[in-house]
């Protein structure tokens, strides 16, 4: 019997614009799952999105939708760019769907009767504006963190799973079980969370709160708190009581996550497994951050990279390898179009393009292009390459086993150049003019045989540019060719198609010699400025809200504006030329991508534009209507 292999990612809150850190978890996924399809395994990948809550419900009612018809239309985004990267998920499942609802009401029901939910009072700091509580440490000077409005403490009923009874057996399992939180850091950062007492988990929201979510099958006038709902997606997927055959077959599950969400599922789910008495997942692997620059990328402040673009511009699998091969698993990493750059150009072109031209020339010009039969004795430089072609599927695959994906492109990478090496020191052209026609055939063969496997072996990370690599190579590109088994599986007599280069250099941008910098010091001198420079600046539309005046400061006024994805508070000085029922509605322009300040002790997020001229001040605004959070450049 096959050994199997479930994967899954978080799933997505759909509202989000996927980016490269969503882009990341399910390349992630993508890439083991390939890996494990090679080497023999029954695969299974999951992804999705996440549709209930909160966010959600705001995010749809700013945008006047119903919120599944929201729904409806942003999944398609995440849909998109998934097909567009190439990932092959076996299932995408949302949560909004009836075979998920059904199977979360279920199990609620279940546990509730089995006594592992309860109802008492629940008792907070809550911000009627924001709709949501707070803790004590929460507040600012008092008040809401986000409006800065007064909150009040409100007593409400809600109901509770019983997380805490679960304390001590959840540490006993993460000490037993090393495999199951990783890496090693996460599982000490978990178990540090858990030195603290465990609290119950509020699994519920007041319909009057919040309506939009999965209904409580014990109390209609309630919903299921969002990461309640959403931790079952994992086995609603595959046919928890729905299909026990498919649910047996796949779980227990790998779980890939960001280290954002390690508590949610590294003590929440496999509490609420164990109450089901369900298997725990076999293992929860966090990995770290994509920053941008050195910061983490939010949309606030502008520098999401979108991974579309860069496919666009770069190529889909060009983008794969880097982020495989740039990302130690675990860590952060910084994303630079500099350092994509370097990578692409010594990896890919240079190494793999540049052995894939060589061999395809040679093949071409010394053996009418056809793969010749080794012949001769073997010197040691030939024992060497097949020794080393020979043992790499063994250190791909337990580099892959050990979640070590960068150290598993850099062997396939150490491939390539060793084959390089190999070519440059037996020299076929010299073979060729001496007509030295036994070892030319060796080394040719070798050299076409090495890339063979690298083609093979690199699939996962480059599906298409390694299916082109084959069909040059003369091979069936079905899947059942990506076995890669032992050296020598190339039939020598196979005619090899020559194509396109596969890896075009990219050019650097240009350092500025001595003579643009001049100029630019010119331009500075003259106050001009770049695009680049004026490209950093991020203006948005944005929609006043509310606005009011701030105690004793006769200047300024305080304003909630609606950036379309997000609302923020700035505080701006035009209390002298506008009263707040005034800027109520207007559409402003705002620089989004200044630092946070705090004004007279009020926190500022953003700057809007007037003209000023003397004594008089107008607001900049947009000419006609446009919706809230409309880029300006
Ligand atoms: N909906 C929840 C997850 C529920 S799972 C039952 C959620 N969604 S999310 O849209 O915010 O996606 C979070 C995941 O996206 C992270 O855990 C991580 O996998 C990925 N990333 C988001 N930003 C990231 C980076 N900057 N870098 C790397 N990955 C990050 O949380």
């Amino acid at each position: 019997m096959k050994e199997r292999f479930y994967v899954t990612t978080p799933i997505y809150y759909v509202n989000d614009e996927p980016h490269i850190g969503h882009a990341y978890t399910t390349l992630l996924a993508d890439v083991l799952a390939g890996f494990q399809r090679i080497f023999g395994r029954d695969v299974y990948f999951l992804t999705g999105t996440d549709e209930h809550g909160q966010k959600l419900q705001d995010a749809a009612g700013r945008n006047n939708r119903p919120p599944l018809e929201y729904c409806d239309e942003m999944v398609v985004r995440f849909k998109n760019v998934w097909k567009k990267l190439g990932i092959k998920n076996d299932d995408f499942i949302r949560t909004t769907e009836t075979r998920h609802k059904t199977v979360v009401a279920q199990i609620l029901r279940k546990i509730y009767d089995d006594g592992e939910i309860y109802s008492d009072n629940y008792e907070g700091w809550y911000c009627i504006h924001d709709e949501r509580f707070w803790t004590e440490k929460d507040l600012l000077n008092g008040n809401c963190p986000d409006c800065n409005r007064p909150v009040s403490k409100i007593t409400e009923k809600n109901y509770f799973f019983k997380m805490s009874k679960y304390q001590d057996w959840l540490i006993d399992y993460i000490d037993k079980n090393p495999e199951f939180i990783q890496p090693d850091f996460r599982r000490n950062e978990v178990l540090g969370f858990l030195r603290q007492p465990l609290g119950d988990l509020c699994i519920s929201r007041p319909k009057s709160r919040l309506s939009w979510g999965i209904e409580l099958p014990f109390d209609k006038d309630y919903v299921c708190y969002v990461w309640f709902d959403a931790l079952i997606n994992y086995i609603s997927a595959i046919g928890y009581l729905s299909d026990d055959v498919s649910f047996n077959r796949w779980w227990p599950a790998l779980h890939l996550i960001g280290k954002d969400i390690l508590t949610t599922h590294a003590v929440y789910w496999p509490c609420m497994l164990k109450a089901m008495g369900l298997e725990q997942p076999r293992t929860i692997f966090a990995h770290g951050w994509w920053l941008s620059g050195e910061t983490k990328m939010s949309k606030s402040l502008g520098n999401v990279i979108k991974p579309l673009e860069l496919a666009d511009k770069y190529g889909v699998d060009a983008l794969r390898y880097f982020l495989i091969r740039e990302m130690t698993l675990g860590q952060d990493s910084t994303y630079s179009e500099e350092s994509f750059i370097s990578r692409y150009n010594s990896d890919l072109a240079n190494d793999l393009g540049n052995l894939l031209s060589r061999v395809m020339k040679m093949v071409s010009s010394y053996t009418e292009g056809r793969v010749p039969a080794p012949a001769g004795d073997k010197t040691d430089s030939d024992r060497e390459l097949e020794q080393r072609g020979s043992d790499l599927l063994d250190s791909v695959r337990n580099k892959i086993e050990s979640f070590k994906l960068n150290q598993a492109a850099e062997d396939i990478l150490e491939l390539v150049r060793g084959t390089n090496r190999y070519v440059e020191m037996n020299r076929p052209w010299d073979l060729a003019k001496n007509n030295d026609m036994d070892r030319l055939s060796t080394v040719l063969y070798n050299a076409a045989e090495s890339l063979r496997i690298v083609s093979g072996l690199l699939s996962p990370v480059m599906p298409e540019k390694c299916a082109a690599i084959r069909h040059q190579l003369g091979l069936p590109s079905d899947d059942h060719s990506l076995k890669i088994t032992g050296w020598g599986e190339l039939k020598p007599g196979t005619a090899v198609k020559p194509g396109d280069g596969l890896f075009p250099r990219i050019q650097k941008p240009k350092t500025e010699t001595v003579a643009e910098a001049k100029e630019s010091i010119t331009e500075l001198q003259e106050g001009l400025i770049g695009f680049e420079e004026f490209g950093k600046i991020k203006l948005r539309t944005a929609k006043v809200i509310s606005a009011e005046k701030v105690e004793k400061a006769d200047k300024l006024l305080k304003l909630r504006i609606d950036l379309g994805s997000e609302q923020r508070q700035i505080v701006a000085g035009v209390a002298q030329y506008y009263t707040p029922e005034q800027m109520i509605g207007k559409t402003l322009i705002v620089v989004t991508n200044l630092k946070p300040a705090k004004i007279r002790g009020i926190e500022s997020n953003g700057m809007l534009l007037a003209a000023k001229s003397g004594k008089e001040l107008v607001l900049v605004t947009t000419e006609g209507e446009i919706t809230p959070g409309a880029d300006i450049g």
